[in-house]
């Protein structure tokens, strides 16, 4: 629990950094006693105030923890010191703890609530033992900066809200749950939702999301929930994500080391209906449309199956090259039906598309694709503040001419191997209409975490949910 406090806890952390081989103080005025004793007790102890050091002191009855930061700290090394911070404290018990930080700016403040809240997250629903203790933590800083604390808390939930879904069970989190957990959030803010079931799907002729759908006991859906938070503008940005609750890759089945954890490939649905929720919640004002496109890509005697053709949408037919390259074909409907009944003038999608992506860019960074400069420098932009980082990728006519198929007006994807998140993008490129400025997000790397170092955990990472924030605040 993060609250606005400027008592004095049991414990009290300290921000240093290092100068010259000297260890100094951020915010040295308003910390003076303290500092006094500390650099008292210093000269006993082995500490540089290099980055993310840390050094437990206790003077009298007082604790103390000192944190080293770069003199010329990013706001990502303030969200990792503060991780670090938040790590230390939960390992000592301490009930409650007085931080202080290094400077009351607004982005600094952010940044180190990001690092503090967002490392507060485990995933426990599957644990007989769970840790209770929730440590609480006074931010000395003014009560000025309250709904600051607020907002941050709002998206840092959304930011877990998205972890959870992607780290359930595939057997819980089925398109059908996706529908009626969207059900709710569009209950409780009043929006309006549409939800197209399996017989719908096939009434309405989404035929490459029935295709990829049809196997799985677990039926798809399209689920759309629209919020006009400024009805004076022209501008609607739909903001689309791929859904695929298990993707065993069909008939062409994933093998062992490439399967076991496809329950993630719901990924870009959950970042996009956490980025909604965000906006909602944060009363941003900008219209948007949320576009789930939601199926289990299952292996079953009904599964779609390599060679097939089926017609999209949009009305183009598609030769299935592969049936794991699934998630472009479920997008492609939701693209289509998005344009022809709700007009956006900006899309942006996000997708575990391809594993193409963590060759190309590793685990940790999203794969832009777009046809607008605009919104790509926007976006770039807002990965490198929030570290949800993006690099742009690109879609050239050779990505294009890979897809060309003799049956059928396209193929769902290339038969060579290589540029697979090119070609993906340029399959995707396909079903969206011209005038429309379009961003594809491949987060098949980062949505997935891998390792545990700072605030971002393992498996679902909740990665793009600040991005897309951050860029909704700005544009
Ligand atoms: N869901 C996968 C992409 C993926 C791979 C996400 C690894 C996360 C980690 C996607 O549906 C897929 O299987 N893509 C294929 C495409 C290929 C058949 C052209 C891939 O990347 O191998
Ligand atoms: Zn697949
Ligand atoms: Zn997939």
């Amino acid at each position: 629990m993060i609250k606005i406090n400027s008592k004095l806890s049991n414990l009290v952390v300290i921000p240093t950094y290092a100068k010259k081989e000297k260890i100094m103080f951020f915010n040295k005025e308003k910390n003076s006693e303290i500092i006094k004793k500390i650099n008292l007790e210093l000269k006993f102890f082995h500490f540089e105030a290099k980055q993310e050091e840390t050094l437990f002191l206790k003077i009298n009855k007082q604790k103390i923890l000192l944190i080293g930061i770069n003199e010329n700290y990013t706001l990502e090394d303030l969200r990792r010191a503060y991780s670090i911070i938040f790590k230390q404290i939960k390992k000592t018990k301490e009930k409650e703890t007085t931080i202080e930080i290094p400077k009351e700016e607004k982005e600094e403040i952010k940044a180190i609530i990001e690092g503090l809240d967002l490392t507060n997250y485990v995933f426990d629903m599957y644990l007989s033992k769970k840790e209770k203790f929730i440590p609480t933590i006074n931010l000395d800083i003014q009560k000025k900066f309250s709904s600051l604390l607020e907002k941050t808390l709002i998206v840092d939930s959304n930011v877990k809200f998205t972890r959870s879904l992607v780290n359930q069970n595939a057997d819980e989190i089925v398109p059908k749950k996706l529908e009626e957990i969207a059900k709710k959030i569009a209950k409780k803010n009043k929006l309006k939702i549409k939800v197209l079931d399996e017989k719908n799907i096939q009434k309405e002729k989404l035929g490459l999301l029935w295709a990829v759908g049809k196997g799985a006991k677990n039926p798809p859906r399209l689920i759309i929930i629209e919020y006009f938070g400024n009805k004076q503008s022209k501008e609607k940005l739909a903001l689309v994500g791929k859904g695929i609750t298990f993707d065993t890759g069909g008939i062409n089945l994933k093998p062992t080391n490439y399967i076991e954890d496809m329950r993630t490939d719901m990924g870009g649905s959950a970042t996009m209906l956490a980025t909604f929720k965000s906006a909602v919640e944060l009363k941003l004002k900008k219209n948007i449309v949320l576009v789930l496109c939601c199926a289990e890509n299952s292996i079953s005697a009904q599964a779609y199956k390599p060679g097939d053709i089926f017609k999209s949408y949009k009305g183009t037919t598609v030769e299935i090259t592969n049936t794991d390259a699934e998630g472009r074909l479920v997008l492609a409907d939701g693209l289509s039906y998005v344009q022809k009944h709700y007009k956006p003038t900006h899309i942006i999608d996000a997708a575990t598309l391809t594993g193409a992506i963590l060759v190309a860019l590793g685990k940790k960074v999203i794969g832009m694709f777009g046809n607008d400069e605009n919104m790509k420098k926007a976006l770039f932009k807002s990965g490198e503040k929030t570290y949800d980082r993006v690099w742009e990728m690109p879609i050239y006519e050779e990505h294009r001419d890979g897809l060309k198929s003799k049956f059928a007006d396209t193929l769902n994807c290339d038969k060579g191997r290589y540029g697979g998140s090119s070609s993906a993008a340029a399959f995707l490129e396909h079903f969206v209409e011209k005038n429309v400025k379009w961003v594809h997000l491949d987060i098949a790397g980062a949505a997935r975490g891998y390792d545990s170092p700072y605030y971002v955990p393992e498996m679902g990472t909740g990665k793009g949910v600040r991005l897309l924030v951050d860029y909704l605040e700005n544009e």
